[in-house]
């Protein structure tokens, strides 16, 4: 049995992948069956903040499992043990307050597939860590695979040499519309208001400026919304001088509601798009939830998505800096 520290065991889960040494997710569970409680693992987590926070960095996603967390007040309070700044979600996914930390995950149809992201990666500030909580687990489907973003960026430069270093020094421009009001039949629905968090038009831009985005009002009472230049790829303190795929191309490119090309209005071949595509599947880590579960995952280091869901599936969010 291995012990990283005496409050924790190192587990196993389904789909877990060795990358580069390092396992993913590292499975902490309970040392012993009687300290499975939420005020034992609250106890455990605080007298070991720094060493839990460096493992989300050298690991890139942690996972809690096996430990009596119930509800979206359980999940604050592990939530609010290490004293991360709460950062507010910007972005076009539909989303419900539930309790102080905590926000419900994409309320989009669950029949639909959320593609890999970078949480907020095109806003000017973004989480540094995301961490989920499974309160009701699905029947079949609804994973949250994730990906090791630098494997995208290594596996990229060995096939598209060219194109990564044009995409890198040109850099990209991204469009997206949004409804003049909440759609939740989209995943991607959510309305101005609240995507900027107001109904003033005027806060709407300044707030959107303030996030390195240009809107337009259009005549339907949607927004679209452009954002650029934006990088191709980030290096990120700390982390092995990693370069992280950084952009969402695949997830916005030639689609009816978003765009992505070179800033410069350079389109990006298509086949590098669909070859990209096929390598973050590859490199995908398919996690399975199972009720009570806690991931962590570093943002900066991970792609993550969910997979199309029957439901019930009830996955609850708080996203640090
Ligand atoms: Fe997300």
């Amino acid at each position: 049995m291995e012990y990283c520290c005496k409050e924790f065991k190192v587990g196993k889960c389904e789909g877990e992948k060795v990358v580069d040494g390092e396992t993913m997710p590292l499975v902490l569970q309970p040392p012993q069956s009687n300290k499975s409680d939420l005020e034992s693992l609250i106890l455990a987590l605080k007298s070991n903040k720094d060493w839990f926070e460096q493992m989300i960095i050298k690991n890139s996603a942690v996972l809690l499992r096996g430990y009596d967390v119930n509800n979206a007040q359980d999940f604050n309070q592990i939530v609010e043990t290490f004293g991360w700044e709460d950062i507010r979600y910007v972005g076009p996914a539909p989303r419900t307050h539930i309790y102080k930390r905590v926000w419900t995950a994409n309320e989009g149809p669950l029949s639909q597939f959320i593609y890999y992201h970078h949480e907020m990666v095109l806003m000017k500030e973004f989480p540094k860590k995301v961490i989920l909580f499974c309160e009701i687990p699905p029947p079949e489907g609804g994973e949250t695979p994730f990906v090791p973003s630098f494997k995208v960026t290594e596996k990229m430069l060995e096939e598209f040499p060219e194109e990564v270093k044009e995409m890198e020094e040109k850099r990209l421009k991204y469009t997206f519309t949004a409804p003049g009001a909440n759609d939740t039949s989209s995943m991607r629905g959510r309305g101005w208001e609240d995507t900027f968090g107001t109904s003033d038009q005027k806060e709407a831009e300044r707030r959107a400026k303030a996030q390195g985005m240009e809107i337009e009002w259009l005549p339907d009472g949607g927004v679209r919304t452009i954002l650029g230049p934006r990088g191709l790829t980030r290096v990120f303190e700390g982390r092995k001088g990693r370069r992280m795929w950084f952009n969402t191309v695949v997830g916005m490119h030639g689609k009816q509601i978003s765009s992505a090309m070179m800033a410069d209005g350079t389109e990006i071949p298509e086949h590098v798009v669909k070859r990209c595509e096929e390598i973050i599947e590859e490199e995908s880590i398919q996690f399975k939830w199972q009720k009570g579960d806690v991931l962590f995952f570093d943002n900066y280091a991970l792609l993550h998505g969910r997979r199309p869901s029957l439901p019930p599936r009830k996955v609850l969010v708080a996203t640090c800096k």
